[in-house]
């Protein structure tokens, strides 16, 4: 059944190297404007296999935005006021245990937050009440098990859990830093992980992390000389995105047979 004036079903944020949603269809762009200013970019909303489905791109559609100047605020009030509840963030990451080498999917279900200097609440406005929310489980359960159920029934590879590391950026790590993430926990390293997901609980929308594995990061690899390109993190993110779609139509199915 097609839903095409309905609700938005899944709002889908793409990383470094997703900056559009492949086979979304008869598409409409939204520039909302928010309490916290403007997101990202337009906010593209299509159907995807006859779901609704929103759209941003995190950086920007020309990855114009680094990680620490993104307005996370913004972007998450955008696809709440469009109605979305449910957030699939696609976060484009580095690996750093042996689960996750490059060209892997992983869903996390654990993060540390090393950013600093970022707007990391919405608790912070004149005469707003301060809500201290819970966050030991800081992705919604609910729809990490969709999203493990939806990958195992396209036939797409995920690895289910793991910590995600995310860092300050815009430069990469150094190999000290990737040594000290491993004893701390961390599986995974990206820039974009927080306040993104904080913000989410906060705001009460449904937050899940489709993590792609772009590279080793800063040591972690079998060469520890390697040097991490922007190519390769592009050919690994394109190589490793090709079963999103399928994952994405299944996981919709998925929610609407709820
Ligand atoms: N570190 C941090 N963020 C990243 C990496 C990395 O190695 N690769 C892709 N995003």
């Amino acid at each position: 059944m097609t839903n095409d004036t309905g609700a938005i079903e899944l709002a889908v944020i793409g990383g470094t190297g997703l900056y559009q949603l492949a086979d979304l269809r008869d598409v409409e762009s939204h520039q909302p404007v928010t309490r916290y200013g403007a997101p990202s970019g337009p906010v593209r909303v299509g159907l995807l296999d006859g779901h609704r489905v929103a759209f941003l791109a995190r950086h920007g559609e020309g990855h114009s935005l680094p990680p620490h100047q993104i307005n996370y605020r913004a972007n998450l009030a955008a696809l709440h006021a469009l109605g979305a509840k449910r957030v699939l963030a696609l976060n484009t990451v580095g690996g750093i245990t042996a689960d996750f080498g490059p060209r892997v999917l992983g869903c996390p279900d654990q993060l540390i937050d090393y950013t600093w200097g970022r707007i990391s609440t919405i608790c912070e406005e004149p005469g707003t009440e301060v809500v201290h929310v819970d966050f030991g489980e800081p992705y919604t359960r609910s729809l990490r098990n969709d999203v493990i159920a939806a990958a195992a029934a396209a036939g797409v590879a995920l690895v289910d859990g793991g910590c995600y590391g995310a860092t300050q950026g815009p430069r990469l790590e150094t190999r000290a830093e990737i040594a000290r993430m491993r004893r701390d926990g961390c599986d995974l390293v990206g820039m974009t992980g927080m306040p993104e997901a904080g913000l989410a609980r906060e705001m009460g929308l449904d937050y899940a992390c489709l993590a792609i594995v772009a590279n080793w990061a800063a040591g972690a690899g079998p060469d520890p000389d390697e040097v991490i390109t922007l190519q390769d993190v592009l050919d690994n993110v394109a190589a490793a995105s090709s079963g999103l779609p399928g994952l994405i139509a299944l996981l919709l199915a998925r929610q609407t047979a709820e």
